[in-house]
């Protein structure tokens, strides 16, 4: 008897996507080498373009990674030391670390317990004189709905800053794209992410001119024209590398946006009945699916993620520890119970495979591994 062999599920399979690019990508890094040009030129000045196009913005201002946007963001918005910025504890820890090189305050709200984002409600609550801008982050791929927010920062001076880092290409409740929303706002292309650089990278997008232009100053060391710097920037540069290969994926990226719909519209189909809860699929295309998060309730969470790892399924926490529990956050002042959805959603969340390139096959693994755990435990 032949013995069938299944490959391993894992979390993101980067190999995968590599393999159906192979050919492009390595064309354009060696062109680049052999033009040498290997910070900003023209890739970068492309993919600038074409990002903001696709994004829809009028500028998009390649850098260095998520991070580098939002710092870059954060200061180019005048927050500064002692001003407030209000976001979610429930995110990536480089939400709250941007706006902490800002020496600003980070208030960190509450999360919705249904779409498990920022509870706009809360945000309200937390409004003071000092406050200078929120941080809605998309967490997952799913938007926030950003009309609240509009009301609340209307009129006060407050500013808009999304965390797009997780949302390429997710669209906004009036049917823009994210990147859109704020008046300036920040994209990761961690390599994990929907559109992910093979290296470090990110953007910003805006559509304010005169924005645009102090932010291509600040990721090249506050310089106007080289070597003379009317502010002091950072080093936050998008190199040529890469911008072309992050060219070649963003001509992609609608295929694979599409096809992780697909896959979490499957998953859903397939996980019902195993009181385990899968996300919320808002209408149309407000969810990109970075992750597929499935909460996992009473301490079983755990137990189901060792169940899935001895069947070579690969799963991760996003994000076990909230971050205003953190140690470094401990000068926050805040405690266990402060925002008990939060803690309690991490505690239960658990992401399960999510990639483009993900078979039918690997997604029957995945769910009937977890329907036979469901029955069992
Ligand atoms: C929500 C969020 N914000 C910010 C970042 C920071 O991006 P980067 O890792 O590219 O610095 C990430 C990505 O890792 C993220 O997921």
């Amino acid at each position: 008897m032949t013995a069938v062999i299944t490959q391993d599920v894992p979390l993101v399979d980067l190999r995968a996507q590599y393999a159906t690019i192979r050919d492009e990508v390595r064309k354009a890094i060696d062109e680049v080498l052999e033009s040498m040009q290997l910070t900003i030129g023209p890739n970068v000045r492309a993919f600038d373009e074409e990002f903001a196009r696709y994004i829809g913005a009028k500028h998009a201002v390649g850098v260095g990674s998520g991070t580098d946007a939002l710092q870059l963001a954060i200061r180019a918005c005048g927050v500064s030391s002692g001003d407030e910025v209000i976001t979610v504890s429930f995110t990536f820890f480089a939400t709250v670390e941007a706006i902490l090189y800002a020496n600003a305050r980070p208030i960190l709200v509450e999360i919705d317990e249904e779409t498990m984002l920022m509870d706009t409600s809360a945000v309200a609550a937390a409004i003071t004189p000092r406050t200078k801008a929120i941080i809605p982050v998309h967490l997952y791929g799913r938007t926030v709905d950003l009309r609240p927010l509009r009301q609340i920062a209307q009129d006060r001076n407050i500013t808009i800053i999304e965390d797009a880092a997780q949302a390429h290409g997710a669209l906004l409740d009036d049917g823009k794209k994210a990147g859109n929303g704020g008046r300036v706002n920040c994209f990761s292309f961690y390599c994990s992410k929907n559109l992910g650089a093979y290296g470090e990278a990110g953007s910003i997008t805006t559509n304010d001119d005169r924005l645009a232009e102090e932010l291509r100053a600040l990721r090249e060391h506050g310089q106007s024209t080289r070597y003379y710097h009317p502010v002091v920037g950072y080093n936050a540069r998008l190199d040529e590398i890469q911008a072309a290969i992050l060219r070649i994926k963003l001509r992609k990226l609608p295929e694979w946006n599409a096809r992780r719909r697909e896959i979490a519209r499957i998953y859903d189909r397939l996980l019902q009945g195993t009181g385990i809860r899968v996300p919320q699929i808002p209408p149309g295309e407000r969810h990109v699916f970075y992750v597929y998060c499935i909460r996992v309730p009473g301490g079983r969470r755990d137990a189901l993620r060792g169940f899935l790892a001895d069947r070579g399924i690969g799963t991760q926490i996003h994000y076990p520890v909230p971050i205003h529990l953190q140690q470094s956050a401990e000068f926050l002042g805040y405690r266990k119970g402060d925002l008990p959805i939060t803690e309690r959603f991490a505690d239960e969340v658990l992401s399960i495979p999510m990639y483009p390139e993900l078979t039918d096959e690997q997604i029957d693994r995945v769910t009937t591994s977890i329907r036979e755990f469901a029955k069992s435990h």
